[in-house]
């Protein structure tokens, strides 16, 4: 997607060797406009399939899974909860992350009203790096008896697994801007 590799080389900056940081439009400030083109180019690469829901993970996922449902006929957005909350139901799907950016391990739940046997998923979520996110977010899937239609990712870092780490248990991911390497500062793309 051109103009998003645009607003990345304008808007970008790169935080040590392999972090890009975009908080003026996907991270902190919320550029909807531009939001919305990333949701009509959401549905575009996803046009022939059959979505009922759309599932991200808190925080930065749910404002773009939420402009992007509103090109899927309006389907539901479910975010999966990284905070143990007292009033999440006690029934709920969980699967363990790993995220090597963080260093840690973190817990993921979404309840089991919101997930059922023989939905059509669309994932989507801002960045992918090692995948794991995306990864325990297919586990939780799974669990529910649910369809894992495809991934749908705002920026894939093509030097880091993830997209090996998906496509080896199968799943399609549609990535809106590779970025094939930070080499200086300066964001590559692919
Ligand atoms: P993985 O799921 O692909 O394995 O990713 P990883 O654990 O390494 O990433 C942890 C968090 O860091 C994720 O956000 C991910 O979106 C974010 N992240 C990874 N690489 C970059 C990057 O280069 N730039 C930016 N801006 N973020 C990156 P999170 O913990 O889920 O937080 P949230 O922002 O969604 O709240
Ligand atoms: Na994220
Ligand atoms: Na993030």
């Amino acid at each position: 997607m051109k103009s998003l590799q645009e607003k990345i080389l304008k808007e970008g900056s790169v935080s040590g060797s392999d972090i890009l940081k975009v908080d003026s439009f996907l991270n902190h400030q919320i550029d909807i406009r531009f939001l919305n083109e990333i949701g009509k180019e959401f549905k575009e690469r996803f046009k022939e399939d059959k979505v009922d829901k759309i599932l991200t993970i808190e925080a930065s996922g749910i404002g773009i899974a939420s402009i992007a449902s509103q090109y899927f006929e309006n389907v539901p957005v479910v975010f999966a909860k990284k905070v143990e909350s007292k009033n999440l139901d006690k029934e709920v799907y969980e699967t363990k992350v790993y995220s090597f950016t963080k260093g840690k391990e973190y817990t993921v739940r979404v309840s089991k009203k919101y997930l059922n046997k023989g939905e059509n998923i669309l994932v989507v979520d801002d960045f992918l790096a090692n995948g794991r996110a995306v990864l325990g977010l297919n586990n939780i899937i799974n669990q529910s008896g649910a369809n894992l239609v495809g991934v749908g990712i705002v920026i894939e870092k093509g030097f880091q697994e993830g997209r090996k780490v998906l496509e080896d248990e199968g799943i399609r991911v549609e990535s809106l801007a590779i970025v094939e390497s930070i080499q200086d500062g300066k964001v590559v793309f692919k």
